[in-house]
């Protein structure tokens, strides 16, 4: 298994951080890619792993550590490749194995190692073990996914529903049992009281790592330790024995970086996950920040607005939580969120400022930064005017399901153009070409017609880009450990309208100021922070050296001043 050792900066040295519990990822800057949609190499108008080889040179100009490349893996694409046919095989629309390699291999020639998307929950229904499980009921397969007969009444044998619409159960008529399935019908779940499930997961994990890549994002991992008859999906009793067996197995022998997606975790969660003596995951990503903007009854197919202060107590409680054990990691979107400067910042007007300011919030507070593949140019929600236009099979099979239950289509668009997944699908923006210079091709989801003036190409020739903020503070993040260690402080909790903080490691103190609002504003300093100065790391307005008694703040301002220097 590979080691980074020579590769690990002051901050972070001792061999497997084994004396001060620092690790080579924690200065680390992921980038998600999502294959599908960031650079197609062939004309077929889907993105492709040559795609991504030729935009290394790119990625290592930013300065990123890892990528985390969604599931690239056979597949018949149901979920867009959330639905592994061959574990061990590449889609042919996305390359081969040796392209494969040959990406690994590049990338690690700049630095920059490869986070497989470890989806384990479920296979899809075309999976060799999954088309024997079918075969019969005494087939050695059988038991790789969870059956049940009907219930009394010749039904489903519960009431669970899945994620993606309509029961969480599929009738197989050869056998006249029910599987289960969270997500769509043909992401049948595995048998994760199976131990010969475990077996052949921890095999095809350690082929993997063998080929030198840097570790796992675990999809829903929190899940692979459910009750069925329970109906307790969520954080199973096994949950933590299972991560910890296949820790033990595979990846806890080297060096390697694991995040899992816990939808469920709470921070006592997180600790468990993360915590360094538990041997389980390097860190979480958990959707507090996320989940507290979606309607209690409606989920995220009806927002809530964007209100500072509950955001900023989610995001203290978290950084507070895991302060000195576990691992925060720090993201505002992903291939299944909202653009994040759509979200959480403004998409018009102060679009470069917001940007700015998310992203400086972002790497300035404790734990591992994820930059979703065109955040660094701030990227935009789209808004198709027909659901035709989507092809996300949650956004179209939950149209229809709300439908027929009486919603509105006009409230179900608003939603899908809210928080629908295909905000984060549609094609990276590399030029104001056709298309955005994604391909040559059709695209397989139409382009956001934004490309023109949002693209890689201009934010390159920009000195003043977002872009370019991102690789500073990329940068900067390897520079200075204060950004990296440096415990978190709220300041100003009670303002309405700035969330701040310090981050403090021995004698270096960071302060972070960032206006969350399109307002002009006056800001009071509290008076032991009035005299200070320093350096100004970063800012997306003229840099501030000094506090006086009050600042004058511009919409979306944010900066962060190293006390003392
Ligand atoms: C979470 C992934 O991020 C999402 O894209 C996928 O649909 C589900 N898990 C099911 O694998």
């Amino acid at each position: 298994m590979t080691r980074f050792v020579g590769r690990i900066s002051a901050a972070s040295s001792d061999k497997k951080g084994e004396k001060s519990g620092k690790k080579w990822w924690h200065n680390a800057v992921v980038y998600q890619i999502y294959p599908r949609s960031f650079m197609d190499s062939n004309g077929d108008g889907i993105g492709d792993i040559n795609g991504i080889i030729s935009k290394l040179d790119y990625l290592q100009q930013l300065g990123i550590n890892l990528i985390w490349l969604s599931p690239v893996y056979r597949s018949p694409m149901d979920d867009n490749g959330y639905d592994i046919s061959d574990y061990e095989d590449i889609a042919a629309e996305f390359g081969s194995m040796a392209q494969m390699e040959s990406l690994i291999a590049q990338a690690k020639q700049r630095d920059i190692h490869i986070l497989m998307d470890l989806v384990v929950n479920h296979t899809s229904d075309e999976h060799p073990w999954f088309i024997e499980a079918l075969k019969s009921k005494d087939n050695p397969y059988r038991d790789y996914y969870i059956w049940r007969k009907p219930a009394a009444d010749g039904g489903q044998p519960n009431d669970f529903h899945s994620y993606f619409g309509g029961s969480g159960w599929a009738f197989d008529e050869a056998s006249g049992e029910y599987y289960l399935h969270q997500f769509s019908v043909r992401q049948p779940d595995l048998n994760w009281e199976n131990p010969r499930v475990h077996g052949e997961v921890h095999a095809m994990m350690n082929r993997w790592l063998a080929k030198g890549i840097g570790g796992f994002r675990m999809d829903v991992i929190d899940l692979i330790g459910k009750e069925v008859d329970a109906q307790i999906m969520a954080n199973g009793k096994n949950l933590h024995a299972l991560i910890r067996q296949m820790n033990r197995a595979t990846f806890g022998k080297g060096d390697a970086v694991t995040v899992g997606e816990a939808w469920s975790a709470t921070p006592a969660d997180a600790l468990l996950y993360s915590g360094v003596e538990r041997e389980e995951l390097s860190m979480v990503f958990q959707f507090d920040h996320i989940k507290q903007f979606w309607d209690e009854h409606a989920g995220k197919w009806r927002s809530k607005p964007f209100e500072l202060a509950s955001f900023k107590a989610v995001i203290e409680k978290w950084q507070t939580a895991l302060a000195h054990q576990g691992w925060n990691s720090l993201f505002w979107s992903n291939h299944d969120l909202p653009r994040a400067v759509s979200k959480f910042g403004d998409e018009g007007e102060f679009r470069v400022a917001s940007a700015k300011m998310l992203a400086t919030a972002l790497h300035c507070l404790k734990g591992t930064p994820y930059i979703y593949q065109g955040e660094e140019i701030g990227m935009t929600n789209v808004r198709y005017e027909t659901i035709d236009e989507y092809r996300d099979i949650e956004s179209l099979n939950l149209y229809q399901e709300r439908l027929a239950e009486g919603v509105s289509h006009e409230e179900m668009m608003q939603g899908i153009h809210a928080n629908g997944r295909d905000n984060a699908r549609t094609p990276m923006q590399w030029d104001d070409s056709p298309n955005a210079g994604f391909t040559t091709g059709t695209p397989w989801i139409t382009v956001n017609p934004n490309y023109r003036e949002i693209n890689v190409a201009a934010a390159l020739a920009e000195p003043d880009s977002i872009l370019w903020h991102y690789q500073k503070l990329v940068a900067l993040r390897k520079q200075y450990p204060v950004l990296v260690y440096g415990d978190f402080q709220p300041v100003l909790r009670e303002h309405p309208q700035v969330f701040a903080w310090l981050r403090a490691l021995d004698s270096e103190r960071l302060l972070v100021i960032n206006n969350f609002t399109a307002e002009h504003l006056t800001l009071d300093i509290p008076h032991q922070m009035q005299n200070w100065h320093g350096e100004c790391l970063i800012s997306n307005y003229a840099p501030r050296d000094r506090l006086a008694v009050s600042i004058e703040l511009q919409p979306y301002e944010s900066f962060a001043l190293l006390i003392g220097r």
